[in-house]
């Protein structure tokens, strides 16, 4: 394969994705698609930007008839579809908007890569990028497997358990050749900070409130960005078309708990005393349809593919907030502007 579109390249993870197949594979033409919305910016991609095998493209995956011209004028011939919104907050307060990019964009991308592949999918491969919280909530005990069935509660997990739906229907009704994957909460460097570990680490460093949902009870499981987008590189090259893998670090933390740790690791890097922002911890209304665990199985990527996260969570935690904590230029440029507007809107009411 050599022309591969990323899409969602300049967000969170995409740019991580991004980095790694840049870098790592100077025969590959890296095509980033991104509509630069509030989440994407291009900044997260400064140290590869000038890279021959590196290409950004500001475009709309909702735009079918542009995304076609695209796959014709760079003869697309793998896909790694990383563009969403990706935030369940803002998925209660703007449902279309989900349904729009995360569904439709991902049919538009679907029937643009048919129409361009359609004839010889021979060495084609479209990559979907999907989420745990397609499998809904778990209790105290038990996994989230690849047969789990799916059961989405919020706007943003239903926009993407029908956009896995689509892309296994491109796979069974006409062929495309498509590989899915469904991963855990990611952390780490360049996540925008409405998502808790980055909202957290800027809260505790200005001395604001941290907005606890409900109380802190629910349980996620964390993986490093990076070894999340090893895992994709993982995937990509020797995943069985049609198959679905789970990603998941088998690192769960209860919120309070991984809060906790976050205020210690800040106040002993800023050299406050322990503890002494364990004040900002402010216990406010729940999430709705607040999904109260996930935990994935991820053997099957181990056992099949010899995948396993690479970063111990502490280490892992610690290099985030050093990161967050020497990149204040990049966390004041995201919050400026609309940022703060949506974060009265969320939080001062
Ligand atoms: P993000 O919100 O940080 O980035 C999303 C990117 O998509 C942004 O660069 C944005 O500009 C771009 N985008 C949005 N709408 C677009 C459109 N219509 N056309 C083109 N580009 C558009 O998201 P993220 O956290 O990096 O997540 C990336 C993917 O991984 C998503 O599909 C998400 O569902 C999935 N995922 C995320 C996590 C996580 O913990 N963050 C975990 C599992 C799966
Ligand atoms: O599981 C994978 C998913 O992880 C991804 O698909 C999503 O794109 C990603 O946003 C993330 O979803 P979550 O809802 O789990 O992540 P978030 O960081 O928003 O919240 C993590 C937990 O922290 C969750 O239980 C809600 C809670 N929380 C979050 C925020 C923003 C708070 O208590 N307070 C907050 O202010």
């Amino acid at each position: 394969m050599k022309n591969i579109l990323i899409t969602g390249g300049a967000g969170f993870i995409g740019s991580h994705v991004v980095r790694l197949f840049v870098n790592k594979y100077p025969n590959y033409n890296i095509i980033n698609l991104d509509a630069l919305t509030y989440a994407g910016n291009l900044e997260n991609l400064r140290d590869i930007e000038n890279k021959n095998n590196y290409t950004f493209i500001k475009a709309d995956i909702c735009d079918y008839k542009l995304m076609e011209e695209i796959f014709f004028k760079y003869d697309v011939d793998g896909v790694i579809h990383l563009a969403a919104e990706s935030h369940v907050d803002r998925s209660i307060k703007d449902p279309f908007s989900f349904a729009k990019t995360n569904i439709m964009g991902t049919l538009s991308l679907l029937e643009a890569s048919k129409k361009k592949w359609g004839n010889n999918y021979e060495g084609k491969l479209f990559y979907h990028v999907s989420t745990d919280e397609v499998y809904g909530s778990l209790g105290e005990d038990g996994f989230f497997t690849e047969s789990t069935p799916y059961d989405p509660h919020s706007p943003y997990s239903a926009s993407k358990a029908s956009s896995d739906h689509f892309v296994r229907a491109f796979q069974d009704t006409y062929g495309l050749p498509t590989v899915v994957s469904n991963c855990s909460n990611n952390y780490g460097s360049y996540q925008f900070p409405e998502k808790l570990i980055p909202l957290f680490i800027n809260n505790i460093c200005n001395d604001k409130p941290l907005p606890v949902y409900g109380k802190g009870e629910n349980v996620r499981d964390w993986l490093f960005v990076d070894d999340h987008a090893r895992a994709i590189d993982v995937i990509f090259h020797k995943g069985k078309l049609g198959d679905t893998y789970n990603i998941g670090g088998f690192n769960e933390w209860k919120n309070i708990d991984l809060i906790k740790v976050l205020i210690k690791t800040v106040d002993k890097l800023l050299g406050r005393e322990e503890g002494e922002s364990l004040k900002l911890i402010t216990y406010v209304t729940d999430r709705a349809g607040h999904d109260f665990r996930y935990a994935i199985d991820s053997s099957k990527l181990k056992n099949e593919l010899g995948w396993e996260p690479s970063l111990q969570f502490e280490e892992g935690i610690e290099k985030t907030v050093k990161w967050y904590l020497e990149n204040k230029d990049w966390i004041n440029n995201v919050t400026s502007g609309d940022y703060q507007k949506y974060y009265t809107e969320m939080y001062n009411n």
